[in-house]
This record gives structure tokens, sequence and C-alpha cells, in this order.
């Protein structure tokens, strides 16, 4: 069975407006102290409605407290609009621990690229590099400063370490120039894929590394999926992962343990050598070579492709 993750419930204790499409939420535990959270960590917050969520804990001037913020997605799965439309301050959530996916490693300098409310993760950071006592540079990019959460309130505590960037005229950040300007700087980034695919393009020509966070993943089947065979060979057994659900839920029903942590396709911890069998990958972890060399797949979100009836996979 996949690991049972323990929740903690919490009650919603404020909800702010920080832009017209960004609400903070802060949440205080029902039972005591909260465990610390790691700079750039997560937690995993379930709603009234069912749905998970991940969202990076964003520092609280007060302590016992975890708050999170949240982009209303147009076409996310419904947990943004709930936050925004109908969770209120006096609600219970569950939530797991914190989580830290996107560490900061310890390094000399920083150069942090957020795009849009990729800046989540990235406002802990900071704070943990002034206590470090390491340089750093933020680059924030988004459509118009209003719309950016945190924007003023960084250009006004960190002055010019704090670029900001708007991309309403059309104009797109110059990846290239950013990193080559920031030579023995850590890279880190964190936003929208397109924005993500741009700094990992010019790190790769610059022959530098990035650490990155994604969102989330493709998650959870949608509406009109297929259901398709599954057989786990070392197993010995076939199961039907019907069109509602996870191939990852169907084999954890079936008592096959698969480790996994996201659920959403962003970790990797759930990747299943493919004996055959066409996958339709819907992870944000593979490279595009892997997905098209077929030889693994995210058993969390990605299913059988179209027109393919019968996958195997070595379980
Ligand atoms: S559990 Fe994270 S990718 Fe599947």
């Amino acid at each position: 069975m996949s690991q049972v993750v323990e929740k903690i419930r919490l009650r919603v204790a404020e909800k702010t407006t920080l832009t017209p499409h960004v609400v903070g939420v802060r949440l205080v535990s029902e039972a005591g102290e909260l465990p610390p959270a790691e700079p750039g960590a997560h937690v995993e917050v379930t709603l009234r409605n069912g749905i998970s969520r991940q969202y990076s804990v964003v520092p609280s001037p007060t302590r016992g407290d975890w708050c999170v913020a949240v982009l209303r997605e147009a076409d996310g799965r419904g947990g943004s609009a709930y936050i925004h439309d109908k969770l209120a301050v006096g609600d219970v959530v569950e939530a797991t621990k914190p989580r830290s996916l996107f560490p900061l490693e310890e390094a000399l300098e920083y150069l942090f690229l957020a795009g849009g409310i990729g800046i989540t993760p990235f406002l802990s950071m900071i704070e943990e590099a002034e206590r470090r006592e390491r340089p750093w540079n933020l680059v924030y990019t988004g459509k118009s400063a209003e719309t950016m959460a945190y924007a003023s309130a960084l250009q006004s505590r960190y002055g010019e370490r704090v670029s900001i960037h708007e991309t309403l005229g059309g104009t797109r950040i110059d990846c290239a120039s950013v990193i080559s300007a920031h030579p023995r700087a850590e890279v880190y980034c964190c936003g929208p894929s397109s924005f993500i695919d741009g700094v990992k393009t010019a790190t790769e020509a610059a022959k530098r590394e990035v650490h990155v966070e994604h969102f989330h993943g493709e998650a959870h089947p949608h509406e009109g999926e297929q259901a398709f065979e599954l057989e786990l060979v070392d197993t010995g057994i076939t199961l039907m992962v019907p069109a509602d659900r996870t191939a990852l839920d169907v084999v954890d029903d079936a008592g096959v343990f698969v480790p996994s942590s996201c659920r959403e396709g962003t970790c990797g911890t759930c990747e299943t050598p493919v004996l055959s069998g066409e996958i339709d990958h819907r992870d944000v972890v593979l490279s595009a070579k892997e997905k098209a060399q077929n030889s693994c797949m995210m058993l969390c979100v990605s299913r059988a492709a179209a027109g393919t009836s019968r996958v195997r996979i070595k379980l």
C-alpha cells in the first residue's frame, strides 16, 4: 500500500486578498504547535470538497501558523476556485506536515527566478539566505506589478536585490542575460512550465545547474478518460483502471506497495518501469525525450495512451 500520510487539522484564521487573483490564507492548528517548515517546503491541503493541493509555506510574522498564497486557476481542478469562493475564516481543513522537495542547498550566492505565483517558495528562501548571510538576487516576472503578490513588499524591503519584470507588453525576460549576470550564483526557479522551460534552456546553454520546482502536474482523471488494463508482471495480476481513478489508487487498493509522495506527477517517487503499452505521460518529472522512450511512467497521473487498452509494468 502507499504510505499513510499523517494529516493535521487546521482552522482558517485569516483570508486576505493579495491581488485580484491571489488570496493569502493563514492556517492555525486546532491542537497546539505546528511542525516547522523548512525554506521552500510545501504542505498538501485537503479541502472539504475532497480536493488536495500543494502550497508552499509562506513565512508568517506570527509563530505557530502556516500561511499559503493561492492563485485562482482558470483551468484548475477546482481547488483554487474552492479556496477563493467558498473557504471562509473558521473553516477546518486538513494538511500534511511540511515537506521539502525544493531545499535551499548551501551556496556562496543565490539567484532566485520566480514566475507569477512561483514566488511563494522564495519568500522563505530569501529569509534563509539572509540568515546565512549569503548574497542573493530575485528576478520576479508576472503580467504586471499589481498582479504580483508580494512585489511591492519585497522591493521596499530589499531594494535593488529584487527586480520586477512585467510581461504585459509582450516582453519576455532574457533568461540568458540574467543568468550570465550572476556567474557564481546557484540558480533556483519556480513558475509556470513555459517560464521554467526558458530558464532550463538558458542554464543548459550556459552549462549551469538549476533547481526547479513545478507547481503541479496534470493530475487526476478528467472527464472522458478511458479505462485500461494494467498488468503487474512481477506480481502476476492484472487490474482494471477505471476512467475515474488513477493507476496508483488501483494498485494501492490491490495491496501492492508503490512509494508515493506528491500524487500530482511532480516528485518522481512513484516512477515504475513500463514493459509494453503506450503511455500518455502527464507528469512534469520526465523530459520530453524520456517520455518518448516510454520506458517508465508515474502511476499517480499517467495513463494508457488513446488506443492502448493494456499496459504492462514491472511491479
Ligand atoms: S507520487 Fe509524485 S510523481 Fe507520483
